[in-house]
């Protein structure tokens, strides 16, 4: 579920600095819809694309030059603007489309977030033949509550779905994990090792979207995890990889 959107070819925005008259190079975007789009009308995609500001440590002054360029581009677009894209690309998010009551394990860190939010529609919005019947667990990672996303669709699933929707925050900057440290998602994961555990023997598909950063955390904890059920981490890591449970799209 990626997109890439080599941006426009004005000479205000779309030229490669490094390449003149040649456009930007290709961003990859998680899309955040799926076919149907926002509007179930199959005319749009929604993307969540994060615009960081930096300033200068010693001055305090905004840094310009270190605007992202695609971000900015895309944040700055206006209704109507015309925007070059190609996709999707990437097969490793994809949905295990024949079993529709497969559980669904989504750990994202900040707007890695996109592609479950897509997943979660197709599950919980869309009339679609296959109606999803199993268990979706999303777990998700900001640095505090105003920084959720999609939070208010999410709640909703909750009330209207509560026996196959869970949903669990790690708010980095407001909550502490058990070591006093900051609350991050492999240790929402711990908490409820148990049941992930049993999940994942049971078939479950686990999905990791977001920062790469993430990545040796989360398999620090899932080993540590492991070793204390008498269980071999790496041997559990090879059986998911092969029976394709296990999906990684991190930056
Ligand atoms: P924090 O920034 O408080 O350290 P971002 O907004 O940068 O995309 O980050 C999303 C969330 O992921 C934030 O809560 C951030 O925490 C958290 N995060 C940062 N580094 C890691 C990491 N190595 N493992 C797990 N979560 C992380």
């Amino acid at each position: 579920m990626e997109a890439m959107f080599p941006i426009g070819k004005d000479k205000v925005m779309g030229e490669n600095p490094k390449k003149p008259g040649a456009p930007h190079n290709v961003r990859l975007y998680s899309i955040a819809s799926t076919r149907y789009g926002d509007s179930f009308d199959g005319k749009t995609a929604s993307l969540c694309v994060r615009r960081a500001v930096y300033y200068d440590p010693e001055t305090g002054k905004e840094d310009s030059s270190k605007n992202g360029v695609c971000s900015n581009y895309l944040c700055n677009s206006k209704p109507g603007d015309k925007i070059q894209l190609t996709g999707p690309s990437g097969k490793v998010m994809l949905l295990p489309e024949d079993d529709p009551n497969a559980t669904h394990i989504m750990i994202a860190t900040g707007t890695g977030v996109a592609p479950f939010r897509a997943y979660l529609r197709r599950m919980f919005m869309e009339s679609v033949p296959k109606r999803f019947g199993g268990l979706a667990w999303l777990f998700l990672g900001v640095a505090n509550a105003d920084n959720l996303l999609y939070d208010d669709e999410f709640s909703n699933y909750i009330r209207e779905y509560p026996n196959q929707f869970r949903y669990d925050k790690a708010l980095s900057r407001e909550h502490k994990n058990t070591k006093g440290g900051k609350m991050y998602v492999q240790d929402k994961i711990e908490e409820y090792s148990d049941e992930v555990f049993k999940l994942l023997d049971g078939g479950a598909h686990i999905y990791f979207c977001g920062l790469k950063g993430m990545m040796p955390g989360i398999q620090e904890t899932l080993k540590r995890v492991a070793e204390q059920r008498g269980e071999d981490w790496d041997e559990k890591l090879k059986q998911l990889k092969k029976n394709k449970q296990w999906h990684v799209e991190v930056y």
